[in-house]
Order: structure tokens, then C-alpha cells, then sequence
């Protein structure tokens, strides 16, 4: 027997496409300030390339629901720890014979992981970014690494030798995870009632690559205490845009603690419960309103101590549906 959790997002926009965004094609003329908002797809035949000169928070806002870029990415002499702000880039389509490689990364000392979880990059040029690593999957998506001479780029290292990556399944016994996780490679389902071993399963954990879900749990609390980075991406189309953190038909669940967490990609939701046993607290209201609004109950949370954007509430009904099976 076991849970099956199906959601159902209601627009009232029409020509939902990529995580219920609709599709808009824009045009890159050189700077980031003039594209257009909301953009998920990105036409830049010279080229789409960044010097640095950027403040990274502009380029999360703009670059935030893109998943294509038609024409070759080059970023240079930056001071970015990790190019989160393509968090949701899976495809580059890379055609002109200018650029050598579809994809190039040079000059970027502060640099410590690409972090585009979902990116295909078949020609990834790297040379000097003295302190990047690699993961193991990383190392499987991009193909034809081209590197100077003396760029070692090394697998990144974790708690136990290389960083382990875990898939989670729906409907499993703590998340369905092994033991050691430190990054999550699609989804993270917290489901069902077979939980007795999650804050175990959980103490390592510093990325996922898409959501979390907690739903259907008898937890009362829930903390990933290493939890740094959200990217709410998908591998594949997907029409549903879930909120980043969805708790959901828990019964008795009262507090979500992720002390770490400094950036997940932009969202309408952030975090999004009306679990009636729920407690919205001020900490996860402030540290999670940044990347998108915070519902509790019907209610957004206002953050204090850093301005809130407009959280109106958006054309959004949520209904989420539960069929057990046997
Ligand atoms: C960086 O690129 C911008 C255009 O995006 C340009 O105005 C600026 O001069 C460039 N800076 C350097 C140091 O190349
Ligand atoms: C890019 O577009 C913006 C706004 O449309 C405009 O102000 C700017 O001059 C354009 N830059 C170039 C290099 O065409
Ligand atoms: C971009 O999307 C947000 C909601 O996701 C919406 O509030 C905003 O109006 C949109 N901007 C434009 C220019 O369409
Ligand atoms: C290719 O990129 C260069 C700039 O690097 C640009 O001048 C040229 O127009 C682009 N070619 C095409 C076919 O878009
Ligand atoms: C890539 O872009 C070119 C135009 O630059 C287009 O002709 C081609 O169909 C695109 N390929 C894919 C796979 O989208
Ligand atoms: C990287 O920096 C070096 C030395 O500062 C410079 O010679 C080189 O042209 C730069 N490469 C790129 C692609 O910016
Ligand atoms: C790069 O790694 C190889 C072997 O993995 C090693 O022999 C070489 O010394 C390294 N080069 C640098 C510059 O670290
Ligand atoms: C939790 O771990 C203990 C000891 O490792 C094991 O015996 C038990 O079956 C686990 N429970 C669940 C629900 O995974
Ligand atoms: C929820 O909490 C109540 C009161 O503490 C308890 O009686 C009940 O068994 C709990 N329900 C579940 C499903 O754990
Ligand atoms: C719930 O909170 C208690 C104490 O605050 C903690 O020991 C326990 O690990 C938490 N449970 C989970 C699943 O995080
Ligand atoms: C949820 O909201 C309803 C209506 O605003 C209110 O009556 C109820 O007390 C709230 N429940 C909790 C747990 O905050």
C-alpha cells in the first residue's frame, strides 16, 4: 500500500509551458539590464556572453526561468561562486562558428561549482577557475570538456570521499534515500509514513536540484540542517509549478527548520503549506521570502528586516488530490 500524491495547479494564464511558466522568447542585444522579465527562452546569435560586471542579483531575477538559450554562453572574469543564476538552463543551442566551445567558463577565481543542475552541454570549455569542482554527474552531462593545460578540475569532495548524489522516490521509506546524501538530483519526497530514520537520511544534505515535498507524513518537525541551495529545476517539461517547498495532507506537522538554506531559484512560492497543524515561524518566513512568497493557511508571511516584494496574491488555486493504492 502506499501513496500516491498528484497535484494540480489552476492558471489563469494561458500557454503554460515549462514548470506552468508560459513560454516568452526574448532577445539578448548584450546586457542583462535590458532583457525583458520573465523570459524562458533566450535568443543571442552573438553570443550571450558576461564579464563580471553584473550584480548576481539582477542576473537571478532575469535569468531565472530560462531554459533555452539559442547561442554560445561565455563568462569571464567573474567573481560568482556558481552560475546559479541558469539554475533552470537545460538546453544550448550553440551554432555559431565564432565560439569554439557551446559553453565557456574562464577567468573565475571565486568559482566552486558550475551549478546548473540540469544543463546538457555537449563542448564545455574550462580554464582558469582555480578552485572548481566537478561532481560525478557533472562529469557524465558534460561531454568534450575542453581544458588549459593547467586546469586539473577535480572531482568535488565531500563527507565521505567524492560528493554523493541520491535520487529520492515517491511513496518511500525515508525519502528512499542512502545513507551520506549530499545532493539530491531531481525532486526530494518526503512522503508517506515510514519516516523513523529521516533526520539521518537527511543530516548531509546541501543541494537539490528540483523541490521538496513533504506530504502525507506523520512528522510533527523537520530539519535538513545542511540544506544550502534549492534549485527547483527539472530535467524534462513539466507544466505543474509547484512551490519550491510544498507541504502538504501531513496531520500532525508543526515546523520546518532549514537553518542554511542561502538561495533557491525564484518562484511564486517559496514555501507553500495549509496544513492546519502547521506553524509559520518568523525565521523561515524572513529566510525563505527572498526566493519567492511564503504561504501558510491562505496567508503570506511578511519577512522583516529585508523589504518584501509585492506578494499579492497571485490568479493561483491549488488542489492537491491523494489516491491510495494497493
Ligand atoms: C563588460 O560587459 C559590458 C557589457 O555587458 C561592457 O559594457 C563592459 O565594458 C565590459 N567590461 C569589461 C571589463 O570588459
Ligand atoms: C539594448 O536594449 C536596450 C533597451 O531596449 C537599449 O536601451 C540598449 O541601447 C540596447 N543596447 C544595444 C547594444 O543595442
Ligand atoms: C512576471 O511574472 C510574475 C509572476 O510570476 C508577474 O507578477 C509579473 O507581472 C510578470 N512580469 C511581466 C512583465 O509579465
Ligand atoms: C556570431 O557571433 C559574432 C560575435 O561573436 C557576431 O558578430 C556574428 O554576427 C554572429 N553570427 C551570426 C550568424 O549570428
Ligand atoms: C539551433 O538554432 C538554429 C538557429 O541559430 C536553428 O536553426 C536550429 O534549428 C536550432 N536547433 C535546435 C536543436 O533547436
Ligand atoms: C584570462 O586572463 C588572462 C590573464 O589575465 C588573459 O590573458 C586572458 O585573455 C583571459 N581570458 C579570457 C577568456 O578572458
Ligand atoms: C594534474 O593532474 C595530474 C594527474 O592527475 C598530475 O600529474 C599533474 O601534476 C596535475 N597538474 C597540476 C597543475 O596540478
Ligand atoms: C531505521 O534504522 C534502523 C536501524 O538502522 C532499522 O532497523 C529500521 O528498519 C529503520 N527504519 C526505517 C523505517 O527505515
Ligand atoms: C497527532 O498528534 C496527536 C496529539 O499529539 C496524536 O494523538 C496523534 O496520534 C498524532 N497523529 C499521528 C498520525 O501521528
Ligand atoms: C524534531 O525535533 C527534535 C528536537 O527539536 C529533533 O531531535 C528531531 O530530530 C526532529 N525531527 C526531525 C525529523 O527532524
Ligand atoms: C487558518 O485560517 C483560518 C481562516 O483565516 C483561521 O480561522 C484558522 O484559525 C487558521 N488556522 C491556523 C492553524 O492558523
Amino acid at each position: 500500500m502506499f501513496w500516491l500524491g498528484v497535484t494540480y495547479a489552476f492558471f489563469w494564464l494561458g500557454g503554460l509551458s515549462e514548470a506552468g511558466k508560459t513560454t516568452k522568447d526574448c532577445q539578448w542585444n548584450g546586457t542583462v539590464s535590458a532583457l525583458d522579465t520573465n523570459c524562458t527562452n533566450i535568443n543571442a546569435p552573438s553570443g550571450l556572453i558576461l564579464n563580471g560586471t553584473d550584480d548576481i542579483k539582477v542576473l537571478y531575477k532575469q535569468f531565472a526561468h530560462v531554459t533555452t538559450v539559442t547561442g554560445c554562453i561565455q563568462i569571464s572574469g567573474t567573481t560568482y561562486a556558481r552560475f546559479d543564476f541558469f539554475a533552470r538552463l537545460r538546453t544550448i543551442n550553440c551554432s555559431n562558428s565564432s565560439f569554439t566551445v557551446d559553453f565557456m567558463a574562464s577567468n573565475n577565481s571565486m568559482l566552486e561549482r558550475l551549478g546548473m543542475p540540469m544543463v546538457q552541454i555537449s563542448r564545455l570549455g574550462l580554464t582558469f577557475n582555480p578552485k572548481l569542482c566537478i561532481t560525478q554527474s557533472e562529469a557524465v552531462r558534460f561531454t568534450n570538456v575542453q581544458r588549459g593545460q593547467s586546469d586539473n578540475i577535480t572531482i568535488c569532495q565531500g563527507v565521505s570521499g567524492n560528493l554523493k548524489e541520491c535520487s529520492s522516490t515517491i511513496n518511500s521509506a525515508n525519502a528512499g534515500l542512502e545513507d551520506n546524501c549530499e545532493i539530491i538530483t531531481e525532486n526530494l519526497y518526503v512522503d508517506g509514513v515510514n519516516n523513523a530514520n529521516i533526520s539521518q537520511k537527511l543530516q548531509y544534505i546541501k543541494e537539490v536540484n528540483g523541490r521538496i515535498y513533504v506530504r502525507a507524513t506523520t512528522l510533527t518537525n523537520l530539519t535538513i540542517p545542511m540544506l544550502q541551495k534549492v534549485y527547483g529545476a527539472e530535467s524534462s517539461y513539466n507544466t505543474v509549478n509547484d512551490a519550491t517547498i510544498y507541504v502538504v495532507g501531513n496531520s500532525n506537522f508543526t515546523t520546518l527548520d532549514v537553518p542554511k538554506v542561502d538561495f533557491m531559484a525564484q518562484n511564486d512560492y517559496s514555501f507553500l503549506t495549509a496544513d492546519a497543524s502547521y506553524k509559520m515561524d518568523q525565521s523561515l518566513c524572513n529566510r525563505l521570502s527572498p526566493f519567492g512568497s511564503v504561504q501558510s493557511n491562505g496567508t503570506v508571511c511578511v519577512s522583516t528586516g529585508s523589504k518584501i516584494g509585492t506578494t499579492a496574491s497571485m490568479a493561483l488555486g491549488l488542489l492537491a488530490c491523494y489516491f491510495l493504492y494497493h
